[in-house]
């Protein structure tokens, strides 16, 4: 139990003050994510949309952010929340709702709506702005409404009211700030992966043949939230023996054997906040030659990686250098044969290692920002936060000996660019032979 760090609804106000001096004149629209039935009367668990909690920290369903950029001759810009009315019936059956007039003070908004006023105020916030912002495509139901509303802004057009004739996808400008992390995000994200990390070791701690993948998972889960994240950050990979083969084994069904690996890519998500992190270990606490020469070239591989991460290089300078130190080990293991840089030019890892070593990471787990600018990878700069993960994945062939059969291997950490390289955010999972084989032993 760490206590929590603290809602900040100014650092939420400044992000919309900044969306508003970037999208020039016009109007932007952004709904949060919609409750989703799971089966019958029973929902998932409700997660905001990220670029809404972005912008807004506001955490319940049926909220609609407006940002309208002024006109500095006239008007000054203006924030406004639609968000659900107050009502005491539905609060006793279903908690706390902050209703218009809390949500004013508390989320530091200009103006709030009620949510079912939305028909009738949304055309006229859309009136004789040059431009709307909207997340087109998104959700189909809210393409429809938002085409009715700039209908019904077009129907007026003999009273002189004038539509928006320009059409800007909100995302890209949130999705540009959402890639560099303030300082706040950075503490979040620290927490994340400090609680994930907690989960790995006490996985590791608990883990012993015969048991069943579930029971490795509940440990992880158990952890997360008791460490106070809200939810995990994706569904965990529980993966014994030549389940670590399958990328995304979300079955967590089997039973663990003694002489088998287990990978587990697992995370919890801390006040909207995605960690991401894989280790593999062995079922009974000791790598068998074959497994410790895999892995020792993975954790080669990730430790290239990590050192290619830093400012001035670009997004994939990581996965370059783990491509030549995995290319290498899998020409050691006699796996490959030639001459590297042909190998890596004809992408001969790819039966072994098919994914790329890492994405950006924040309120989502594959989070947002583009990877390239005109074309070309984009460079590394402070504060980007990013997964590195390289693995290999040995499924039986003819080509390779039977000693490597099923043996699936990643290493996943998240790490902050810095001025000068990069943290690391999940250190504190244990990662080499002599850890991992100490921590089990003890
Ligand atoms: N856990 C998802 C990923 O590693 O990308
Ligand atoms: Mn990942
Ligand atoms: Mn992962």
């Amino acid at each position: 139990m760490q206590a929590e760090i603290t809602r900040n609804p100014a650092i939420h106000r400044a992000r919309r003050e900044r969306v508003l001096a970037t999208m020039g004149a016009g109007v932007l629209i952004l709904a949060t994510a919609p409750e989703v039935i799971r089966n019958r009367d029973a929902h998932f668990p409700y997660r905001y949309d990220s670029h809404f909690h972005y912008l807004t920290g506001f955490p319940e369903p049926e909220a609609v952010l407006v940002l309208i950029a002024g006109d500095s001759d006239k008007t000054p810009p203006k924030q406004i929340l639609f968000c659900r009315e107050k009502n005491m019936e539905r609060e006793i059956w279903d908690g706390f709702r902050f209703g218009p007039e809390a949500a004013l003070e508390t989320f530091r908004f200009d103006a709030t709506f009620a949510y079912d006023k939305l028909d009738e105020e949304l055309p006229r916030l859309l009136e004789n702005q040059p431009a709307l912002h909207y997340a087109i495509g998104f959700d189909t139901a809210w393409d429809t409404r938002m085409l009715g509303w700039l209908n019904a802004v077009r129907a007026k057009a003999r009273t002189g009211v004038a539509a928006p004739t320009t059409l800007l996808d909100a995302r890209a400008i949130i999705d540009e700030m959402r890639l560099f992390k303030d300082t706040h995000e950075l503490a979040l994200m620290q927490r994340a992966a400090d609680i994930s990390a907690a989960g790995h070791r006490a996985a590791l701690l608990a883990c012993k043949p015969g048991m069943g993948e579930w029971e490795i998972e509940a440990e992880l889960l158990y952890h997360f939230r008791k460490g106070g994240c809200q939810a995990p950050a994706y569904t965990a990979i529980v993966a014994g023996g030549a389940n670590a083969c399958v990328l995304h084994y979300v079955n967590n069904d089997q039973i663990l054997r003694a002489g088998d690996l287990l990978l587990i890519d697992a995370a919890g998500e801390y006040q909207g906040y995605a960690a991401d992190i894989t280790r593999t270990f062995p079922v009974n606490g000791r790598f068998s030659t074959p497994q410790r020469d895999v892995y020792e070239i993975v954790l080669a591989a990730q430790f290239a990686a990590i050192a290619a991460v830093k400012p001035g290089n670009t997004w994939n300078a990581p996965h370059e250098a783990a491509l030549r130190v995995l290319t290498q080990g899998l020409c050691d293991l006699k796996l490959l044969d030639g001459e590297i840089d042909g190998l890596i030019e004809q992408e001969a890892h790819k039966p072994f290692y098919m994914h790329k070593t890492g994405h950006w990471l924040g309120l989502d787990v594959h989070d947002a920002g583009e990877y390239k600018l005109h074309g070309e990878w984009r460079p590394l700069q402070p504060g980007m936060t990013l997964t590195v993960e390289p693995g290999l994945y040995i499924r039986p062939s003819d080509s390779v000996p039977e000693a490597f059969w099923n043996i699936g291997i990643r290493i996943e950490d998240d790490v902050a660019v810095t001025r000068d390289g990069c943290d690391v955010l999940t250190a504190a999972a244990p990662k080499t032979v002599a850890e991992i084989e100490t921590a089990m032993r003890g």
